[in-house]
């Protein structure tokens, strides 16, 4: 009891009593993520701790704190969590990019970012196979409405577009034309693991894996879910690697085959001590494709959701689109820097629909001090970005969709150092440009050609499902045509 109680938490930040073993795990589960993380935040302030299991994690949730330690010290910050059983035996080891940390991290996530940029992330190429997409989207949509839809559900045409989007990245082929079930079928295997791994219960046990010997079902369920994804993953790979070309010359178009000509490269420099293996090769696909595909794809239906729910907003929407383009034809990336009205809409979407309930957890690499609290060295810690955007301090009325809060005086948009959708520091999204890409050129390219609302009869439930990122409930939409 004495240690339960007051030695292990001695010089922690505070926060709610955690039990023995079980730490807070019973209260989230009962309240919920978000409702739990909001309410500590107002009960312990700033900077506290809750326990998964018998692990702290220390949640910093102001952005002055979060600015002094994630980005000033950000080497320090950058570890991930030490024991995590679930996510090594999905990714068949400390494998992938989200959870590797050390020189692995370092040497894959340059990898990564390199192969992104040089296919163009934000840049011409990356926004021609966007806009591949967007088009097949919108005669989708056309198809519909000429079909006499009444009630089209949009949340599944434009899952299957970023879906389309990140495969072709990763394996070479989209899924919209002829490839739907094979979407289809990965979508419920990624689904079930997503829910798997969302469920507090398993991030608990995922830190504390004694207790797997008590709940086996949950690791059999992981197990289950992960394995199905490993075997789509690892046929795509494997079909790589029986067709590749090492003596061809042309750059290579998909990061599988990025990859393994890496590998190949150090092969024959004789280089043995590096980390393009493939289990390395399995785990980032997945990283990728569950990092990349579901975030963006949520953060699009909340912001159709938003404007059929806030038809003001999306009446000026419109009226900027008319006055800036006013045609039928592609709107690019070379357009982004006039549309302040359409960039504000979308950075309210962002923090109004507060995709990550919960931050990818990183851990302390040595001892620090934070605001008087002595933190060791391999304590789990985030910065705790769903708070930060709720907060008053930093968005006045928080609870209110205000697009105009990113707006300056003249109407221009304005960045905020407080919204941080992507997280902050050296762990911060490897995504951003693409995920930014993708949201602004279909936000933009949708409602330019339609004009989204809602059926009368059947209206859009905004409950938040809260796991991995926050997904709405499925809704359907009247969509009329506007060009
Ligand atoms: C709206 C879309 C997205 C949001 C809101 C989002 C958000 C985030 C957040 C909050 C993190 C954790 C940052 C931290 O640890 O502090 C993260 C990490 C990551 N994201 Fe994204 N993401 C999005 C899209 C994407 C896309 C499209 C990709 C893939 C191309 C991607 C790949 C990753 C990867 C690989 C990491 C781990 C980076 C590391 O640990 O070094 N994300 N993302």
């Amino acid at each position: 009891m004495f240690h339960n109680f007051y030695w292990k938490r001695k010089g922690l930040p505070p926060g709610p009593t955690p039990l023995p073993l079980f730490g807070n795990v019973f209260e989230i589960n009962r309240v919920g993520l978000e409702p739990f993380f909001h309410g500590i935040k107002e009960k312990y302030g700033d900077i506290h701790t809750f326990w998964f299991g018998e692990k702290p994690v220390v949640c910093i949730n102001d952005v002055p704190t979060i600015l002094e330690t994630f980005i000033k010290d950000g080497e320090t910050y950058s570890g991930r969590p030490l024991d995590m059983m679930v996510t090594d035996m999905s990714r068949h080891g400390r494998n992938g990019l989200i959870f590797i940390d050390g020189p692995r991290w370092i040497e894959q996530r340059r990898f990564a970012l390199r192969f992104l940029r040089d296919i163009g992330m934000g840049k011409n190429l990356m926004q021609e196979r966007v806009l591949d997409e967007v088009s097949i989207l919108i005669e989708s949509i056309k198809a519909k409405i000429d079909k006499g839809e009444k009630e089209i559900n949009l949340q599944n045409i434009i899952e299957i577009a970023v879906a389309s989007v990140i495969n072709a990245i990763l394996f070479g082929y989209g899924f919209s034309k002829n490839k739907q079930e094979e979407f289809y079928q990965l979508k419920e295997y990624l689904h079930d693991f997503m829910q798997g791994i969302g469920n507090p219960l398993v991030r608990f046990c995922d830190r504390n894996p004694f207790m797997y010997k008590l709940l086996p079902w949950i690791y059999k369920d992981v197990t289950r879910t992960s394995n199905q994804l490993c075997d789509f993953f690892m046929k795509q790979i494997n079909s790589h690697i029986a067709e590749i070309d090492f003596d061809g010359h042309g750059d290579p178009t998909d990061y599988v085959e990025a990859f393994l000509r890496k590998k190949k490269e150090l092969e024959n420099e004789g280089i043995i001590d590096h980390t393009f293996s493939d289990k390395q090769l399995f785990g980032a696909c997945l990283d990728l494709w569950i990092a990349g595909q579901e975030t963006t794809s949520n953060t699009l239906s909340w912001l159709v959701i938003y404007l059929m729910n806030n038809p003001e907003v999306q009446k000026k929407f419109h009226s900027e689109i008319d006055q800036i383009i006013g045609s039928d034809r592609f709107i690019t990336l070379e357009d982004r820097s006039q549309l302040h009205y359409v960039n504000a809409v979308i950075a309210e979407t962002q923090r109004f629909c507060n995709l990550v309930p919960l931050n990818v957890n990183q851990r302390v690499i040595k001892d620090v001090e934070i605001n008087g609290y002595k933190i060791p060295a391999n304590t789990t810690i985030l910065h705790q970005i769903s708070t930060v955007h709720f907060d008053e301090r930093y968005f006045p009325e928080p609870t209110k969709f205000k697009p105009e809060r990113f707006l300056d005086s003249n109407g221009k948009f304005t960045q905020s150092v407080n919204l941080m959708p992507f997280g902050v520091g050296k762990r911060a999204c490897l995504g951003e440009g693409l995920a930014r890409l993708e949201i602004y050129l279909f936000a933009v390219n949708i409602f330019n050609h339609f004009e989204i609302s809602v059926v009368q009869s059947n209206p859009p439930n905004t409950t938040r499902i809260a796991a991995g990122s926050v997904q709405p409930l499925p809704f359907v939409t009247k969509i009329t045509p506007r060009l």
